[in-house]
């Protein structure tokens, strides 16, 4: 079991939103979250990040990232999250002591060492790294959900955090970090069906309820039936399956090399290299662990 205070950086959005339920229910060691602009516009996902924090009772600091990329046209995805990046979910609204984003680095000097859990843009991450370099070794490894080898999801196939900003992709996968990629490849592989959605959520679909375990039920039917309008299979809950690859890497499979991203962040993979890319994953272990999950959040 990893012990390690955990940093995430996240654009909540909808499978934001479940990755940090997750989270939360699997019990990671969740010692900040830093919100990035992504998914909608930085002021909601900053939002969503400190009314999560609340609502899952996460108790992390919370630290306001960046709501522009360092490279990149900044574009959104509002058609996949909802205007709110919640699916439309108005969650109690919690105080905003956030700190700013040079506090990420006071945090990584204080804690010694961190596993960090990135989930949107690395647009944060990358600012730091080049900010102050020598912080790479407070870093013990970057769990990546982002890049798509055989799949895309956005023009020029590229894959939506590394597409909002190549720069910053390439900035954090050069520098030298153990990083995991949980790319599209493994997480299209854990689309979930409406069936296999009621038996994780315990809920029907539109039948959900008020409680915590019931929101977060609301938010991934959102994520479903957004899913099934761009004609995908099911639910795709990509910062959900990097968590879950965080902790239990032994349901994934992979192979290291090297990966190259072009300036609409399109990645390539060669053999040979530090970095881990997920490709496998035995989908209905990891359904098991979204339905304990849900079963224990009650
Ligand atoms: O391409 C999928 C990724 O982009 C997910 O993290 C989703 O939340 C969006 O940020
Ligand atoms: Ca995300």
């Amino acid at each position: 079991m990893r012990k390690l205070p955990v940093i995430i950086d996240t654009d909540p959005g909808t499978d934001d939103a479940v990755a940090l339920f997750v989270a939360k229910t699997l019990d990671v060691n969740v010692h900040t979250i830093v919100s990035v602009c992504g998914n909608v516009n930085g002021s909601y996902t900053h939002k969503n990040v400190v009314d999560l924090n609340g609502f899952l009772s996460l108790d992390a600091n919370i630290i306001k990232g960046a709501d522009k990329p360092l490279s990149g046209s900044g574009f959104t995805a509002e058609e996949v999250h909802g205007e709110n990046g919640i699916g439309g979910v108005i969650l109690p609204e919690a105080k905003d002591n956030a700190g700013h984003i040079s506090q990420l680095y006071d945090t990584l000097i204080k804690l010694g060492k961190a596993d960090i859990i990135t989930l949107g843009p690395l647009t944060n991450i990358a600012y730091i790294l080049r900010e102050h370099p020598e912080a790479k070794e407070n870093i013990n490894s970057i769990t990546v959900m982002g890049g798509g080898f055989e799949i895309s999801n956005i023009p020029n196939n590229a894959e939506f955090n590394f597409g909002c900003d190549p720069m910053a992709a390439q900035i954090v996968l050069f520098s030298g970090i153990d990083i995991t990629i949980v790319p599209l490849d493994v997480t299209h592989k854990v689309y979930l069906t409406k069936e296999e959605l009621e038996y994780i959520c315990g809920f029907e679909m539109d039948k959900t309820d008020n409680s915590v375990v019931g929101v977060m039920s609301e938010i991934m039917y959102y994520n479903y039936k957004t899913a099934i309008a761009k004609q995908d299979q099911g639910a795709l809950i990509h910062d959900a399956t990097a968590v879950i690859q965080y902790l239990y890497p032994e349901l994934f499979d992979g192979v290291c090399g090297t990966v190259t991203v072009d300036g609409y962040g399109a990645t390539t993979f060669k053999e040979g290299g530090n970095i881990k890319v997920v490709f496998n994953v035995k989908r209905d272990l990891v359904i098991e662990k979204l339905k304990f999950c849900f079963t224990k959040g009650h």
